[in-house]
């Protein structure tokens, strides 16, 4: 059936623009009115409304608003990953930050690893995280460890958990360690059992991770390849969310597009060559 183009008007856009930055973080960019209001015009059809100000007041006030965000957001969001994606941060993580963490932690007499990826898309950081947790060897399998994913894209998460991967996902990785994890699945690659063992992922929004991650502390977080679609002051909203989920010596790794220099922050850069990567203040 034809969908009938509905023209989303200037006072529009800004409306549904401030309402998707007030509750994603992202920022509609100003020559997207047009693309966006294609994309949305079969839901306009399917709920029967005939202007883009009802269904702002739809997204905004009706009951089925929840369920409506979860189609929504697949939308807006640029969900582009790969496995080891930025080496020379990874080599830092592998390097520097992963036995500091062991000697930190076993001078308290403790086990546990806890590792963030915020923003984790369809899982290809989080795999490549608990692939380099266990070629660095710094924790054998008496400690307790764990890499949580979290995205608020509904659709990319069941990708992570299926962890199915067409070999372009694997472009900028070592060939012997895809070997090594990952096992051919028809034309795919298949996640071996190993990589799941230390591997979740949850929903939730980086503006409001509170029923999420509730109770959770992370010694490293990795939100990259995000903030950069964001206004600075959600960045800085986004960073204390972070930074109350972890305690002063933890590291914050972001993008490298992404800074947190102009942002007030309890956060001290570290810079290496070719990375720069965060601490939380003591
Ligand atoms: C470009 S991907 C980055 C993936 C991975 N971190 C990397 O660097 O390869 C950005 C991801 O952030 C997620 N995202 C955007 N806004 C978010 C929010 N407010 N809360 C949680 N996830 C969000 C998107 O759904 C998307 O999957």
């Amino acid at each position: 059936m034809m969908v009938e183009k509905i023209a989303m008007q200037a006072e529009e856009f800004r409306l549904l623009k401030e309402h998707v930055a007030e509750s994603l973080g992202l920022v509609l960019e100003d020559g997207t009115r047009n693309n966006l209001a294609g994309k949305l015009c079969h839901r306009l059809e399917e709920l029967r409304l005939k202007s883009f100000t009802e269904y702002y007041c739809y997204l905004k006030f009706s009951p089925g608003r929840d369920a409506e965000w979860q189609r929504l957001v697949p939308l807006l969001t640029n969900n582009e990953t790969y496995f080891y994606r930025e080496a020379a941060q990874l080599s830092v993580l592998a390097q520097e930050v992963l036995p500091a963490l062991k000697e930190r932690k076993l001078a308290r007499g403790e086990r546990t690893v806890r590792l963030l990826s915020a923003g984790c898309s369809s899982g290809e950081e989080v795999y490549t995280l608990a692939m380099l947790l266990l070629e660095s060897g710094c924790f054998s399998w008496d400690w307790d460890v764990r890499i949580t994913g979290i995205d608020i894209d509904p659709r990319v998460l069941d990708a992570a958990r299926q962890g199915l991967y067409t070999r372009r996902a694997f472009w900028a990785a070592d060939p012997e360690l895809v070997r090594r994890y990952l096992k051919p699945q028809g034309d795919k690659l298949a996640i071996r059992p190993i990589l799941r063992k230390w591997t979740s992922f949850v929903r939730g929004n980086l503006l409001e991770p509170g029923d999420s991650l509730v109770g959770g502390r992370f010694d490293v977080i990795l939100c990259r390849n995000v903030l950069i679609y964001f206004a600075e002051e959600t960045v800085k909203r986004v960073v204390d969310n972070f930074s109350a989920l972890q305690a002063p010596g933890d590291y914050l790794f972001l993008g490298h597009s992404e800074s947190l220099s102009r942002t007030e922050t309890p956060y001290l850069p570290l810079r290496f060559p070719g990375a720069i990567i965060y601490q939380k203040r003591e």
